[in-house]
């Protein structure tokens, strides 16, 4: 996996250099796709199938491939971050994770423009580059730094993330939107913030995180508290002595 997106990434490095040259289209409002994210993609998926042939895949611009081993499947997204991308903002990524029999089993974040690669397997312990990672050890909101995103243009949840926002603002030293939700997740499996919630997210912004923070000692949820996050879309990752203060939060404001 590890491979796989440092490689791919080389092509991504150069065509970051050039970016007004990319060809861009929208897949929605204010949901892009360039010619970058096509070809990562591709390299990715050549890469993963010449280790592992018979795996599936589920692709952010692909979408769910078939492989004859019903029980492993990729989840890729070749660019997260793609807004940040295209306006020459470094903080993007390439996100990797493996399912097993419905289970996350292994993940890699690698942000190529700081060399940047978080990655986990399941009982193994999480790492950026060599170094082992541990979430945040923070235990009162007031002190704690914490990600989030916000619905794109034409995406459902306005109304409901401005709530979020209004309770949860007060409470934290502080909120980022970073504009890459793997990314996010891999900045709390370092302890760079304290907690990210999100919603509306896609299963491949959000599978390889989830794997980073739980190797690191974190715990991710849905805002039911369950672990449906890739089905339902809504994710809540903290230390665990956050992670119920900031649920109840978010389920008080939510109504
Ligand atoms: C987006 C990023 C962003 C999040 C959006 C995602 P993309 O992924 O992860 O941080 O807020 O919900 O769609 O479109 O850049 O792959």
């Amino acid at each position: 996996m590890m491979g796989a997106a440092r490689k791919a990434s080389r092509n991504l490095v150069r065509d970051y250099g050039e970016v007004e040259h990319l060809q861009v289209s929208k897949k929605g409002p204010a949901d892009f796709v360039s010619s970058a994210d096509l070809k990562t993609e591709k390299a990715l998926r050549a890469e993963l199938k010449k280790a592992r042939p018979g795996f599936g895949f589920l692709l952010e611009e692909g979408g769910e491939i078939a492989g004859d081993d019903t029980s492993h499947r990729w989840i890729i997204d070749p660019i997260d971050g793609t807004t940040n991308f295209l306006h020459g903002i470094p903080n993007f990524c390439i996100s990797i994770a493996l399912e097993r029999d419905g289970e996350l089993i292994a993940g890699v974040v690698y942000q190529p423009l700081g060399d940047e690669m978080f990655h986990a397997e399941k009982g193994a312990g999480a790492f950026l580059n060599e170094r082992r990672l541990r979430v945040s050890a923070r235990r009162k909101l007031e002190d704690t730094l914490i990600a989030t995103g916000i619905p794109f243009i034409g995406r459902p949840g306005h109304e409901t993330f401005l709530k979020e926002l209004a309770a949860v603002m007060p409470q934290v030293a502080g909120i980022r939107r970073f504009g890459s939700a793997a990314l996010d997740l891999a900045y709390v499996a370092a302890g760079r913030c304290d907690g990210y919630w999100e919603t509306g997210i896609k299963p491949w912004d959000i599978a390889a995180g989830i794997v980073l923070v739980k190797e690191a000692g974190g715990y991710v949820t849905d805002f039911q508290g369950g672990s449906k996050m890739l089905d339902n879309g809504e994710i809540l990752a903290a230390n665990d002595h956050l992670h119920q203060p900031l649920l109840k939060l978010l389920r008080t404001a939510r109504g």
